[in-house]
């Protein structure tokens, strides 16, 4: 009997992807014909110097922007030529976002941070589910501290938690660490290397920092907006090298 495999598409894919800021035909390329696929279950780092575009294209492949030309796709769905309506949905329900400075309500409680978002933007976000998370991030006795009472290292923690509540099918994140002392940094990136490993969720974190990318599966280097070099299992001291290098 034969079978045929229908190999499953990638978490995200890039192709050829353009931004310029702005209409001017003139308006220099931010991004430049970035393409690449990130599988279910990946952890990567992507790196590069100041204005190389690496937030641009995280926004991009997250839906918080559209790039200029190329396509982007999320578990094989074109979200590139989304509707404002549409992208809205897509950010809410099927992608994940951590950023540096946390975000958290400093009114709300860890686990009110969690859940209330997702259920003020009209979706099902159960406290069960919020506690649930909590517990995976490691703040299961934390639930009703406020920011101000959680260190850094903890706040970034329930953003992480709050990213995840809607099972997204890539989480984001943009120097995830980059406001932590190195203590707390590492405790956020041995949470985010234990849920690609441990949940199968499909990261992707810009990072300055050579330690942070090592402890992904690979890391992709960004220099004037062009994807340049892909490293798989490099050390800190390799991938600073690598970095240093292409200056
Ligand atoms: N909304 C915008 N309008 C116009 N230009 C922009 C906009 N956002 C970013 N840029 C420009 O695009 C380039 C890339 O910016 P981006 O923020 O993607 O870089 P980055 O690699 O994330 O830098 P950093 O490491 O400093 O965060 C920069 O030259 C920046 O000035
Ligand atoms: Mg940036």
């Amino acid at each position: 009997m034969s079978q045929t495999l229908v190999e499953a598409p990638p978490a995200l894919r890039l192709r050829d992807v353009t931004k310029r800021y702005g209409r001017a035909a003139d308006a220099t390329a931010v991004l430049s014909g970035v393409s690449a696929a990130f599988p279910a279950g990946t952890f990567t780092a992507l790196m590069g110097p100041s204005g190389s575009g690496k937030t641009t294209m995280l926004m991009c492949a997250a839906g918080l922007t559209r790039p200029t030309t190329g396509t982007v796709e999320v578990a094989g769905q074109r979200i590139d030529n989304l509707s404002d309506k549409q992208l809205t949905r897509l950010r809410r329900d099927r992608v994940g976002f951590v950023f540096q400075h946390f975000n958290l309500i400093d009114s709300l409680t860890a686990v009110e941070n969690v859940y209330l978002p997702a259920r003020l933007a009209g979706r099902p976000a159960l406290r069960g589910r919020a506690v649930e998370l909590l517990n995976l991030v490691g703040l299961g006795e934390r639930l009703k501290h406020r920011p101000a009472q959680l260190s850094g290292g903890q706040r970034q923690r329930v953003a992480i938690a709050r990213a995840l509540l809607t099972e997204p099918v890539v989480l984001f994140a943009d120097e995830p660490t980059g406001a932590l002392d190195q203590e707390a940094g590492r405790e956020v990136l041995d949470l985010l290397r234990r849920l690609a490993t441990e949940q199968g969720t499909t990261i992707v974190m810009v990072t300055h920092d050579a330690a942070a990318a090592a402890a992904a599966d690979r890391v992709l280097l960004l220099f004037d907006g062009v994807l340049s070099a892909e490293l798989h299992g490099a050390s800190a001291e390799e991938i600073a090298h690598r970095v240093v290098s292409h200056r």
